[in-house]
């Protein structure tokens, strides 16, 4: 990768990763993940987040310092705008090279440099309004912003180039490649890192969608020129593009989501998916557009970005031992702890013996205040009456999620 300039004296440096290794140990990154840092060559040298020691992150990193003429034991001041070791991992060996290095952080950062790295010098706690200049008119601003994405989140705006420093905010899944800029990719590559972006923002942000909301208003009366987050593309000539986006999905954690459906099903020995087809051409005869996933076969990564985003959900499963398919009750476990909240629902499936899965799934749905159409479930194959009222069923779900969804947002 190649050092980018983006003003007079700030630069963009990144690490593109590639790797079968998950995010955060969870999540698939088939395509990689960028994680940028930025740097600031004022009176003092400052570099804005940092990077995990991660495949050849560090290499990557360094390479693009040199061009810049900076070396790692030349940084006077890092500012670590979010603590989660993706941006910070690398901290104890850079302040092993570079002992006289400055940390800055909200406190609550602080006490993360302390406790995961165990680094007690020449630490500085910022809070909202704080500034630090640089000479020749830069200046860094400091914004808290919790929970974007931990508690001790803040973001940077530098005054004379505009450009915002949104660390985990705005960013996406999808390594770069030697283009960063906005206006440097294709309508088909823009494509994809919307599909990426939507998938980082289920996967990493969503349960903090409040926060981000109160984020962009904190950054509003800003004069942001460009929004430079610490995964994925920079945004210079279209920063509003990205930020809208982001209060779009942001909307979506409490609806209504969009006039779509997510259909994830599972199914032991085809039985359930029998009654699958049966839906999908209800839905299709509504013209609805819906996403297909089986699982356990496919990562709930992908399930949970298109859940995200869509209105109407069809679960589909078997009863297991008296109770939900073990891999929807996973799925429907990280539907809850990302809060996909307030869609409307149509769940159906085979048994063997006896029905279970209702009693499980109505009590886990509660939370998430679904609202449920009446459930369809048979033993063994379904018969043509069954199969008649799961279409009646898919079509039923289609028109409530044009009558009630939100259109897709531009
Ligand atoms: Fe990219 Fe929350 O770290």
């Amino acid at each position: 990768m190649k050092l980018v300039t983006l003003a007079d004296s700030v630069y963009a440096l990144h690490a593109d990763i590639d790797t079968d290794d998950l995010f955060e140990g969870i999540w698939p990154i088939p395509n990689g993940v960028s994680l940028n840092s930025y740097l600031i060559k004022g009176d003092r040298t400052v570099m804005i987040d940092l990077f995990r020691d991660w495949e050849d992150a560090e290499s990557q990193i360094e390479g693009q310092l040199r061009e810049a003429g900076v070396s790692l034991s030349s940084i006077d001041i890092v500012v670590l705008n979010h603590l989660e070791p993706d941006h910070t991992g690398f901290l104890a060996e850079l302040k092993k090279r570079n002992p006289k290095l400055e940390i800055i952080a909200t406190a609550k950062g602080i006490e993360l440099v302390k406790s995961f790295y165990k680094i007690t010098d020449n630490l500085r706690a910022v809070k909202s309004g704080d500034s630090l200049p640089l000479g020749n008119g830069l200046e860094l601003l400091f914004e808290e912003a919790p929970n974007v994405h931990w508690p001790e989140t803040m973001v940077s705006f530098e005054r004379k180039s505009g450009v915002l420093f949104s660390c985990d905010a705005f960013g996406s899944f999808g390594k770069l490649g030697a283009r960063v800029f906005d206006d440097e990719f294709s309508a088909e590559e823009h494509g994809f890192f919307e599909k990426e972006g939507l998938r980082y923002y289920a996967n990493i942000v969503s349960s903090f969608s409040t926060f981000v909301q109160r984020a962009v208003e904190k950054v509003k009366p800003l004069s942001i020129k460009v929004v430079a987050p610490s995964h994925g593309i920079i945004w210079r000539t279209n920063p509003a593009t990205i930020v809208n986006r982001y209060l779009t999905y942001a909307g979506y954690l409490n609806g209504p989501a969009e006039q779509e459906i997510c259909v994830i099903y599972g199914t032991m020995y085809g039985n359930t998916a029998k009654g699958l087809e049966a839906v999908i051409e209800g839905i299709e005869s509504e013209g609805v557009p819906y996403s297909l996933h089986r699982i356990p076969n496919e990562d709930v990564s992908w399930v949970l970005a298109d859940a995200w985003k869509s209105r109407g959900i069809v679960i589909g499963m078997p009863t297991y031992e008296y109770k939900m398919f073990p891999p929807m009750a996973y799925v429907l476990d990280i539907f809850e702890r990302k809060h996909v909240n307030n869609r409307l629902a149509f769940r159906f499936g085979s048994f063997g013996w006896v029905g279970g899965a209702k009693k499980e799934f109505d009590a886990t749905v509660e939370k998430l205040h679904w609202e449920l159409l009446e459930a369809v479930e048979w033993p063994g194959l379904p018969n043509a009456d069954t199969l008649s009222l799961m279409r009646e069923r898919g079509a039923e779900l289609a028109r409530r999620v044009k009558e009630t969804g939100r259109p897709k947002a531009e």
